[in-house]
């Protein structure tokens, strides 16, 4: 396989799936190819063929073991992608029973990824986005809940760096400086 595998992740609602799209965007502009596979919907198809869930937001509510059952489908689909590809997706998921580490050791096998990239924002800007997005059923959260899931994405970044020798980077995705997150996202991936 030839190309760069860089994951994207970020807590719901930050606008990570934003800022990828303006940067491939621009990337394409500048001779830079990119394709973006959302990982969430590769495992929605296989759920909904399997008639389990009734949207994407029901996948966090599954059994953990299903949902671990649709990581390794999605992941080794994924890995069959030739080319520059970004893999937007999540460090962790917060399910009802806790946190579900977005990339295991059997899921970071097949991807491979050079890069991880955490998109992020301060908690409260979150919060506004995810009640203002009527499209999604999104979980009830205050922004020190949000926060705590953003603090345990760094954590576990830190071990996907150490299980696959990575790089981690950081972005700020802040209210209204959409360009800006995206001119640092085009700096990391030209
Ligand atoms: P997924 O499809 O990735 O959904 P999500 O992360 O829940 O939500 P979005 O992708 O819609 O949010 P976003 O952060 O990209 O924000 P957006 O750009 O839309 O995942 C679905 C499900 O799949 C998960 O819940 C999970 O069950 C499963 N899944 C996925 N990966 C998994 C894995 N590895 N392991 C296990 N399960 C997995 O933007 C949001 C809003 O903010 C928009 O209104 C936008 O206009 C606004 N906005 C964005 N940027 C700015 C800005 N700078 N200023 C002002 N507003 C802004």
């Amino acid at each position: 396989m030839t190309g760069k595998k860089v994951i994207i992740t970020g807590v719901p609602g930050v606008g990570k799936t934003s800022v990828i799209i303006e940067s491939i965007r621009l990337l394409e502009e500048g001779g830079v190819s990119y394709q973006s596979i959302n990982f969430g919907t590769f495992m929605f198809e296989v759920a909904q063929k399997e008639n389990i869930v009734k949207d994407r937001d029901e996948m966090r509510k599954l059994d953990k073991n299903a949902q671990k059952r649709l990581q390794q489908l999605a992941s080794q689909a994924i890995a069959r992608i030739d080319g520059n590809v970004i893999i937007d997706t999540h460090a962790s998921v917060k399910t009802p029973v806790g946190f579900l580490a977005g990339l295991p050791e059997w899921v970071l096998k097949e991807l491979k990824p050079d890069l991880i990239i955490l998109v992020e924002t301060d908690s409260d800007q979150i919060l506004k986005r995810r009640l203002s997005d009527e499209t999604r059923v999104r979980d009830i959260e205050g922004y020190r809940d949000i926060q705590d899931h953003q603090d345990f994405n760094r954590a576990v970044a830190a071990s996907y760096a150490m299980l696959t020798g990575c790089t981690i980077r950081y972005i700020k995705n802040s209210d209204f400086l959409l360009e800006k997150a995206v001119e640092d996202m085009v700096q990391v991936l030209r």
